[in-house]
């Protein structure tokens, strides 16, 4: 569609090019940018003549459409399912605050591979990478990062402007690690200045994905010992085979508990809206655990968090994560220092 937009222009021939639905919402928001001649938007949300369409208000507020032009470059989160995700919240607004000639999209797409081979210039600046894309991403890069490469998954694509070539890396975990240090920190009063406090902590990770990969690594690398609880117990041991530690079927979570004051780390979906009443531990379970995150973050606060709190530990929010994983992720799109105040404040209100 962009193609017969783009070369509308060259015949002087206006073109309306819309794709329906969630998968060609980029083509009703990016048609500024490769000459369509117009885009619909709705006056109140669901109320819509065609699937897919966007309220004016996101057109405009969200998406920053005004500003969209020849020039602009293109970022996105690339996930199935995407449409929860608040980074193009968080990025459009950060763009627009410092001036930057960018705008970030929902991409909703069934094969990364696939997706990167067709959206192949240079427009497409640089992409985020979600549910369950980040490990099929590594394959699809030209370099990837050392440490994305030990982790398996990649969460951020940078296409170099010079050549086009894809770059992959990390952020998740030094989001994730430093949010629970943090947790664990305040629990000593900042007392255990210096070393890590997950240094010699038994800490527990349930998922074995993207997210679960990243958080057992840097956990490792903090000098924990390292267990890997997954539905698909293959998975899990595949993981302990790589970073060392003990795998587990989840079902064998609920009665393991070798020690009090362990570390949980919830990497799974499960929780995730709309789905909001589960949770992968039974509560009683939870007794055993000093501090307990949740790397699901849309509701803020699971069913997990809540009932770890009510047992006494210390809990973690996904959000803490998602906004040190984005840090990373921003000043890579941009080149330009994250602005930290301005990301608060806007998740904070989510
Ligand atoms: N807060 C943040 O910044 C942040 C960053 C990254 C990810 N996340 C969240 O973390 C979650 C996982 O993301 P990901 O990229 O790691 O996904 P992923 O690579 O697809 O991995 C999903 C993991 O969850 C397990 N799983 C999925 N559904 C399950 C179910 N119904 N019951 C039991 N296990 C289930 C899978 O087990 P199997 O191996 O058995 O399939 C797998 O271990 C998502 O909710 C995502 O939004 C949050």
């Amino acid at each position: 569609m962009f193609h017969i937009t783009v070369h509308s222009q060259v015949s002087s021939v206006p073109v309306i090019g819309i794709v329906m639905g969630e998968r060609g919402l980029i083509s009703r928001i990016l048609c500024a940018k490769f000459g369509g001649f117009l885009t619909f938007g709705t006056l109140e949300s669901g109320v819509v003549s065609a699937p897919g369409q966007p309220t004016i208000k996101d057109l405009l507020d969200l998406y920053n459409f005004r500003s969209i032009g020849p020039d602009t470059k293109v970022f996105g989160i690339i996930g199935k399912p995407v449409g929860h995700s608040k980074s193009p919240l968080l990025y459009n607004q950060a763009f627009k605050s410092a001036g930057f000639n960018g705008v970030f999209l929902h991409l909703l797409v069934d094969d990364v591979a696939s997706f990167l081979q067709t959206y192949s210039s240079t427009d497409f600046a640089g992409f985020s990478c979600t549910i369950p894309h980040k490990e099929a991403a590594v394959k699809c890069c030209d370099e990837v990062d050392p440490v994305a490469k030990s982790i398996g998954a990649v969460n951020c694509i940078i296409r170099r402007q010079s050549d086009a070539k894809l770059f992959g890396y990390n952020t998740d975990y030094v989001g994730a690690i430093s949010a629970i240090e943090d947790g664990l920190r305040g629990s000593h009063n900042g007392s255990s200045a210096g070393a890590s406090p997950l240094n010699g902590k038994l800490f527990v990770v349930i998922g074995a994905g993207g997210a679960g990969k990243a958080l057992a690594y840097g956990a490792k690398e903090k000098g924990a010992r390292v267990v890997i609880a997954n539905r698909t117990y293959d998975r899990a041991r595949e993981l302990t085979e790589t970073i060392g530690g003990e795998a587990l079927s989840l079902a064998d979570l609920e009665n393991f508990h070798p020690e009090d004051g362990m570390v949980l780390a919830n990497t799974t979906s499960i929780g995730m809206q709309p789905k909001i009443d589960e949770t992968p531990i039974p509560k009683h379970a939870l007794k055993h655990y000093s501090l307990v995150f949740d790397a699901v973050y849309t509701p803020k606060m699971t069913r997990l968090l809540r009932e770890a709190e009510e047992c006494g530990a210390i809990i973690v929010s996904g959000m803490e994560m998602f906004i040190g994983q984005a840090y990373g992720q921003y000043e890579r799109f941009t080149g330009l220092p994250a602005p930290k105040e301005l990301f608060r404040k806007i998740m904070s209100k989510y």
